[in-house]
């Protein structure tokens, strides 16, 4: 499959969530693409064979461990960037958890921690990344939502609450920072074929259970894989996006279109 060839030379790129998934797949297209990258993440074992494989391709990464619900990490996801590479140009929020209930079975520690990291998370590395993107000339900063932000979905209460946020977040910051050259932009993916999409299902439903049930409502008839998502951060992290922020892109063959 062809990939998006943008040139991000002398750029700096944070990214959080970057050891698994989309983040993961949006580091190594990044790096590749010349961007000098901060790979947050939890779990250094992951976040470090994530900046491993950056670097064998040839590419500049350095991984940061902490938790994005508490906002030092996303000070310190910064303050590593501008320590290790000079500045900031691109942030990406793509750490995410998701709870699958409707309300009545989502409890109040459940709530707050999807609220955490869902809308606190990218609020936080937004707030944190904006003065150093300012201090660049201007920047991107792409929120990974969720077509969940975009319309309701059953048994998803929380995850579509926070989901909703982030987009109207990055819809009202995109005004705030527009005339500073600052774009922000959110991307919402429909189902993608990542550690989460098999995640936190009621016990009983396989994977194949998810996919069929999934596939049955994406018009296009394929799930994709986080590949196709990171190509569409890279458009956006990009100058060709340059009169694009405010926007929330779904990718979702179809889904949304409904
Ligand atoms: N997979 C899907 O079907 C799908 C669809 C739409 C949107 N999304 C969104 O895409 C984003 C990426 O998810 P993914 O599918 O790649 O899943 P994933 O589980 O592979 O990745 C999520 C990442 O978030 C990190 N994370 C979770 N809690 C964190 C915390 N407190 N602090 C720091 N990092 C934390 C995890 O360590 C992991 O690296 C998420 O925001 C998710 O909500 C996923």
């Amino acid at each position: 499959m062809s990939k998006l060839e943008v040139d991000l030379s002398g750029r700096v790129a944070v990214v959080s969530g970057g050891s698994s998934g989309m983040g993961a797949a949006v580091v190594a297209r990044l790096a590749a693409s010349g961007a000098g990258v901060v790979v947050g993440g939890r779990d250094e074992a992951r976040a470090r064979a994530v900046v491993d494989s950056a670097v064998a391709a040839g590419g500049r990464a350095v991984p940061v461990i902490g938790n994005i619900t508490e906002s030092a990490t996303a000070d310190l996801l910064v303050a590593s960037a501008l320590e290790e590479f000079g500045r900031v140009d691109i942030v990406v929020s793509a750490a995410g958890v998701v709870h699958r209930a409707d309300a009545i079975g989502t409890d109040d520690e459940q709530w707050r921690h999807v609220m955490a990291v869902n809308v606190d998370g990218p609020f936080f590395l937004s707030r944190a990344a904006i003065p150093a993107l300012r201090d660049s000339g201007g920047g991107s900063i792409v929120n990974i939502s969720s077509t969940c932000g975009l319309v309701g979905a059953s048994g998803l209460a929380a995850y579509c609450a926070s989901k909703g946020a982030v987009s109207n977040l990055t819809r009202a910051m995109a005004l705030d920072h527009a005339a500073e050259g600052i774009r922000i932009n959110a991307v919402c993916p429909g189902a993608v074929e990542t550690p989460m999409l098999a995640t936190g299902h009621p016990s009983g439903r396989t994977i194949d259970d998810v996919r069929a049930s999934n596939l049955a409502s994406i018009p296009e008839g394929r799930i994709p894989d986080a590949s196709e998502v990171a190509d569409l951060v890279l458009f956006l992290a990009s100058d060709s996006s340059r009169h694009l922020t405010g926007v929330n892109l779904s990718i979702d063959g179809g889904y949304t279109a409904q």
